[in-house]
């Protein structure tokens, strides 16, 4: 029942320092299972999906030592299964990743079905017509879990996806890189954690041309070894504390990041009249006057993410006008307005639009994390609201916000960590 306690209304000031990026790092972490040597990994962040997967890592018999806080040694040559029955992957998307390295591993792989957030039906039947045109076969037991076999081993084949799906072409690209003969992934996805699973995979002795942009070139390889990589950093976590600077009419520098990656976030933030200066690996936020409402339209890379809907939205209830916001990527990724009404937001959703009337102020009110990036816009608009705000359900905002609480009060934000006993657990006890 742990929650987060945000007295609203201070802005944010000074620089805040951007964690390795989350959709990298557990897309990085499966791969490392193709090597035939240990793997160091640097700037991982310390989030609870990362901990998930490393915990799955070692129950399938790696070794892995933690060289310091975000720097981890994975010794895969010890694991000894195509399977994985820990049932903390089916708390995650990307334990779907453990198909893909287990079949360019084993060409076999069963693996529990995964979870994730929850905003609507999430299909994988892009991955799965990937396997099947590499020469997979697949099957559900009663018990959730998917086994994928190839049992002539996997060959290359032209895969078009029918949806630019980020976990298809990453699920694709572990699974064919080392099978035999070109693969080519038509309408890839184009994300930056697609680009540096490729870098990845490429300095463990991959052949992939093409990540980022929409046709992606595998030539099989037999061997892979360790590498030493540095994970990119975290453009949804940056782009989270620029709105939540914006937000505040705070001046935030956020370091450590990749400009380039967040030019949909910023560029859409400065037409809505904030200040944006970008340095090498930084980008200043400031606002010099009132910010003015705004369209957003999510879309797949390089467009505005859809990691960062909820926490536009946030931004946009307190900006005059009326905005809107179209999610086109997933289905019902609205739920979380409910909470903000209860903050005083005016937002109305119709199907996969919001229309947002902006409001002078939200007020302070007890609110649910629903889900990661849902539960970081709660913390926002507990920054912002007048009185006292929790955010409950903060396990959800824990899986991808490495010390959020330490980062924000850094920034002069007045937010602490409530720590209560979990009820349920006392009452049975
Ligand atoms: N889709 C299909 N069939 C598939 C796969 C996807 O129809 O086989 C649809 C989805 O239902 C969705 C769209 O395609 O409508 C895009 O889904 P995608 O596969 O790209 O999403 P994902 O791989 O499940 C990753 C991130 C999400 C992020 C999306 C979109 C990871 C682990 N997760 O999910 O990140 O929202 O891409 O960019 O990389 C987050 O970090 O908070 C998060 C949810």
């Amino acid at each position: 029942m742990d929650k987060y306690v945000i007295h609203g209304g201070k802005r944010l000031e000074g620089a805040v320092d951007i964690s390795g990026a989350k959709n990298a790092a557990v897309a990085i972490l499966p791969a490392v299972i193709l090597a035939d040597s240990p793997c160091r990994i640097e700037n991982l962040p310390d989030i609870s999906d990362v901990k998930t997967l490393n915990y799955i890592l070692g129950q399938m018999g790696a070794e892995i030592e933690y060289l310091d806080r975000h720097t981890v040694l994975i010794d895969p040559r010890p694991i000894n299964t195509d399977g994985v029955c820990a049932d903390e992957a089916r708390s995650m998307r990307a334990s779907y990743y453990l198909i893909g390295a287990l079949l360019g591993r084993y060409q076999r792989a069963s693996v529990p079905l995964p979870g994730g957030c929850n905003f609507g039906v999430r299909p994988i039947d892009q991955h799965l017509k990937g396997f099947e045109a590499l020469g997979c076969t697949h099957s559900l037991d009663g018990g959730g879990i998917i086994s994928v076999s190839a049992e002539d081993g996997l060959h290359g084949a032209n895969i078009y996806l029918d949806v630019r799906s980020v976990g298809a072409t990453i699920n694709i690209m572990l699974a064919t890189v080392k099978a035999r003969g070109l693969t080519i992934i038509e309408n890839a996805a184009r994300e930056p954690h697609v680009v540096d699973l490729a870098n990845f995979l490429n300095m463990m002795g991959a052949d992939i041309l093409g990540a980022g942009t929409d046709t992606i070139k595998i030539h099989g390889v037999q061997k892979l070894r360790g590498a030493d990589y540095s994970i990119i950093p975290d453009q949804i976590e940056a782009g989270t504390y620029m709105v939540a600077a914006a937000a505040t009419g705070g001046d935030v520098t956020v370091r450590n990041v990749t400009p380039k990656h967040l030019e949909s976030i910023s560029a859409k933030l400065a037409e809505m009249g904030v200040a944006i200066e970008e340095g090498d690996d930084s980008v200043r936020v400031y606002n010099k006057g009132p910010l003015h409402r705004c369209t957003v339209k999510t879309m797949t890379h390089p467009g505005f993410p859809t990691d960062m809907q909820p926490q536009i939205t946030t931004l946009l209830s307190v900006v005059p006008g009326t905005s809107m916001v179209i999610e086109s990527i997933f289905d019902t990724r609205f739920k979380y307005v409910d909470e903000l009404r209860r903050m005083g937001a005016e937002i109305t959703v119709d199907g996969k639009m919001a229309i947002i009337e902006g409001v002078n102020k939200l007020k302070g009110a007890p609110v649910k994390a629903l889900d990661l990036r849902a539960g970081a816009a709660m913390v926002i608009a507990g920054l912002i609201a007048e009185g006292t705000t929790q955010v409950e359900n903060i396990q959800y905002i824990e899986r991808g916000y490495e010390t959020i609480v330490d980062k924000l009060a850094h920034l002069g934000a007045d937010i602490y960590l409530k720590q209560e006993p979990d009820r349920e657990i006392a009452k049975l006890g």
